[in-house]
């Protein structure tokens, strides 16, 4: 759906770059799919009222979400071990207990949840993709396969109660209609409970030149302060953030009702960096598109040299992040012959749009000879290196294209 006015405070967005035509970033394709692919143009603005990061087209959500939803986040040892981790310190900081509640929106294949669930924690996963939904229940995990928004949080709440933790990690920026689902959080939530959000940080985005976090899953790229003028909406304020580096670097938003808890010294820094490096200004959006464009050109120029000197290259790692890479560049298998990937939901496909490039099993990554190999998974380089260290004992050579390219 086409929107000229920001999603968040309704007012007049201003539209800075246009990526051109794009597919879905998750929807990788079989053979005969090729010729009914969707596309739509993918457009960035930026709102000076709200300060919030959105794409101006968006695909029909169903497009998006659906029984074939690619992305599994188990597949990663490192994420489950960081969602374990978020599991412990919420039990423990917030002493929870079988009489607590936890509610998880974008619950996924149960990453997150499992345990909580396998310390008889009353929970509820809430996700649109019904093929992954179905993969945590069957990891015991009490899941709910709906779109959520006010009107799932009131139907939660009559069946369970209210929350005492919301937790929504990378889903945030998935939902169209977010003032429905932040409105939603703040009926389920109880008066003293905690709404935790984790997403791609616009920070580190506009620091890192991370462009391919933008694709139509990612309709916001959210800052501390965009998130909270939504939750300032419904009475809400961000009382402490945590930073990491996961997904390129993620921030991690405390949310709690007005006035009941400290805010933490990490809000006023956090925010103090976000002004220095201009964030709410519309002449960084200028420069962030500016080094964009020089970047497809250094990429493209790049692998087109090497593929004239006859070289053999290939791809690691085929995450959303690569649809947009592929296609903004103009990279088709013409320039890289396969991409290796462990992801059941991938394996066999090719990558959307006019890329089409065929993904096989990491498993056959070590016997397959190339000369170079573009990580497109590029945050998770110190794990993928790591497990695949021999091709650099064969004198392969590593192409880390964000956030500049780099060859190792
Ligand atoms: P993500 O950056 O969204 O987590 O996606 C990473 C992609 O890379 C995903 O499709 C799985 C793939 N991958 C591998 O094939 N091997 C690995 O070791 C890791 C960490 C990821
Ligand atoms: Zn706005």
């Amino acid at each position: 759906m086409t929107q000229n006015n920001c999603r968040v405070c309704l007012k007049k967005i201003d539209e800075f770059m246009s990526f051109g035509k794009m597919p879905i970033a998750n929807s990788f394709i079989k053979k005969n799919e090729i010729n009914s692919q969707f596309f739509y143009n993918m457009k960035v603005g930026f709102c000076q009222n709200c300060f919030t990061f959105q794409l101006i087209d968006v695909p029909n959500a169903k497009q998006m979400f659906n029984s074939k939803y690619a992305y599994l986040a188990s597949t990663s040892l490192v994420m489950q071990n960081h969602w374990r981790k978020l599991a412990n310190l919420i039990v423990k900081d917030y002493k929870l207990n079988t009489n607590s509640f936890v509610v998880e929106i974008g619950s996924n294949d149960g990453i997150f949840l499992k345990n909580i669930s396998n310390l008889k924690i009353p929970h509820l996963g809430v996700d649109a993709s019904s093929n992954v939904s179905d993969i945590s229940k069957s990891r015991g995990v009490n899941s709910l396969n709906a779109f959520f928004n006010t009107q799932t949080a009131l139907d939660i709440r009559s069946s369970y109660g209210k929350a005492d933790i919301i937790v929504s990690t990378n889903t945030m920026h998935h939902i169209e209609d977010i003032n429905s689902a932040a409105e939603g959080m703040s009926k389920l939530i109880k008066n003293d409970g905690t709404i935790i959000t984790e997403d791609p940080s616009l920070k580190e985005m506009l620091v890192k030149n991370s462009y391919d976090q933008i694709y139509a899953e990612h309709m916001y790229i959210w800052s501390l302060s965009s998130i909270s003028s939504l939750f300032n909406k419904y009475d809400m304020e961000v009382y402490d953030i945590k930073n990491n580096t996961f997904h390129g670097g993620c921030s991690r938003y405390f949310i709690a009702k007005k006035n009941k808890k400290k805010i933490s010294n990490n809000v006023y820094f956090h925010k103090k960096n976000e002004n220095r490096i201009g964030i709410n200004k519309m002449s960084t959006y200028e420069k962030f598109k500016k080094r964009t464009i020089e970047s497809k050109k250094r990429l493209k120029d790049f692998l087109t040299k090497l593929k004239e000197s006859n070289k053999k290259i290939v791809g690691y790692g085929a995450p959303a992040k690569s649809t947009t890479i592929l296609n903004y560049c103009d990279i088709d298998g013409s320039l890289i012959e396969k991409i290796f990937d462990n992801s059941e939901t991938k394996i066999g496909k090719f990558t959307p749009g006019k890329s089409l490039i065929p993904i096989e099993h990491t498993k056959y990554f070590e016997s397959y000879y190339s000369e170079y190999c573009i990580l497109f998974a590029w945050n998770h380089e110190k794990e993928i290196l790591n497990k695949e260290k021999k091709y650099k004992k064969k004198d392969g050579k590593w192409i880390i294209p964000i956030p500049k390219l780099k060859v190792i």
